[in-house]
């Protein structure tokens, strides 16, 4: 690891890669060694039963996805949903998102990500995305104009995020309202069901961004 370039952002604590195992049963999907179409790499983190993925995918035919569930009861209603509908730019993987990127990304790979309604975390801010050292990590697998969205209900969450993303990981953002009528998620429509507001921000990686982990590969 490369100790003294100086980094874009003001996250002193660094992520450490190399002590993250691979997820069991790991196996890099094919995309990702053989991308011949060179389709636009897309991630989601957190697909839950897929409903985003599933129609993120159909709707998308020239770009890839690869949605990663963590719980094993939904990940296996998104795979029998995906195998239903077998579309060939669709990669639903059961695993720890962390682990996985680690494990399976490139450097600077990720056209998109996703982040629709994380667990909010309140009890444990540390694991909110945006204050992981583990954001940094993802921050190096997205492509210099790549964005990143995420999504959620919870106001102080995404107060925090987008401090975070201003102050801490120095990236330009914008926050929007999701429209009333948005349905991505399972989540996305119990929420605006319930009339409560969400919230979505986009996140831009600039071309002049550095991390420690730019030159890092598994
Ligand atoms: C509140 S749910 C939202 C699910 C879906 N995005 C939606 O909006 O309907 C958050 C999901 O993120 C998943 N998750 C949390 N941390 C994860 C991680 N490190 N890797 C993969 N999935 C994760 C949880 O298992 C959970 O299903």
């Amino acid at each position: 690891m490369i100790d003294n370039i100086e980094f874009t952002h003001q996250q002193a604590r660094a992520f450490q890669p190399q002590r993250l195992s691979a997820p069991r049963d790991f196996m890099i999907p094919k995309i990702i060694s053989d991308n011949k179409d060179e389709k636009p790499l897309i991630l989601e983190i957190g697909a839950g039963k897929g409903k985003h993925a599933l129609s993120f995918a159909l709707q998308n035919p020239d770009k890839h996805l690869i949605a990663i569930e963590r719980t094993r009861n939904k990940f296996d209603a998104f795979s029998k949903l995906a195998t239903l509908q077998d579309l060939s730019n669709l990669d639903a993987i059961h695993a720890d998102a962390i682990a996985w990127t680690v494990h399976a990304l490139k450097p600077n790979s990720v056209a998109k990500i996703f982040i629709l309604y994380p667990n909010p975390e309140q009890h444990n801010p540390n694991q909110q995305w945006l204050n992981m050292p583990f954001f940094e990590f993802l921050l190096s697998r997205l492509q210099v104009g790549g964005e990143i969205i995420l999504a959620t209900n919870i106001q102080s969450y995404m107060d925090n995020a987008e401090h975070q993303a201003a102050k801490l990981w120095c990236l330009p953002n914008n926050r929007y309202r999701v429209p009333v009528d948005s349905q991505r998620t399972h989540f996305e429509v119990k929420y605006l069901a319930r009339q409560e507001v969400c919230w979505e921000l986009s996140i831009r990686k600039p071309k002049w961004y550095k991390t420690r982990f730019d030159n890092w590969q598994a």
